[in-house]
């Protein structure tokens, strides 16, 4: 039988084997979140079955509109289907009820056919509201990008968690 999955905080000695995972060695995605999350109100999480990295995802608690936000969730294409993006969501509510807040917020493209029923499955429910996001990335040539999207607001209670 494989190992159960483990979620925790990113530690810097983890950034080495992020890296190796990212579309080009310019993206520095695991750096530039790390960095945050030394700065504070913000939490960085690792999934991991055994030494092996599967995913990632953030808990941005900085002051903003959705606030705290669940942002940047991400499985390794190899990892997908294993309960890893579960396990980084309720990592992250667990940290943001540390916190003290009672609600988280996301944003999802209404088209993502896999992230929406994994929202859906955890209590998140669509709030009506839309946002037009710019999003930054580093394609696999290095080339730095933005994209626009019009992404759904989905919010969650966590009183009853
Ligand atoms: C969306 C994503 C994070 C899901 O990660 P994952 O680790 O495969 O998800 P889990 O294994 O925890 O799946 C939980 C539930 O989500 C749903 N789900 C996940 N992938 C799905 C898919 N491809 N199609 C339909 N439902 C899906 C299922 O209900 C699943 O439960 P089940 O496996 O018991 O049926 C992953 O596909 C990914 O990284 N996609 C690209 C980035 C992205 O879209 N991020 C979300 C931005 S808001």
């Amino acid at each position: 039988m494989s190992e159960p999955i483990t979620v925790r905080l990113c530690e810097v000695g983890d950034l080495p084997q992020l890296a190796q995972r990212e579309p080009h060695p310019a993206a520095n995605y695991a750096a530039n979140h790390f960095s945050r999350q030394q700065k504070g109100n913000y939490f960085f999480a690792v999934a991991w079955r055994g030494d092996e990295p599967l995913g990632t995802s953030v808990l941005d608690c900085r002051p903003g509109k959705l606030q705290p936000e669940l942002k940047s969730l991400w499985v390794y294409p190899n990892a997908r289907r294993q309960g890893a993006a579960r396990a980084l969501t309720r990592f992250l509510e667990s940290e943001a009820l540390r916190q003290e807040f009672t609600e988280v917020f996301l944003r999802v493209d209404p088209a993502n056919e896999a992230a929406i029923p994994m929202y859906i499955s955890l209590d998140y429910t669509p709030t009506g509201d839309h946002r037009t996001t710019t999003y930054e990335y580093v394609d696999e040539t290095g080339q730095r990008r933005t994209r626009e999207q019009i992404d759904a607001v989905y919010r969650k209670s966590l009183r009853l968690a």
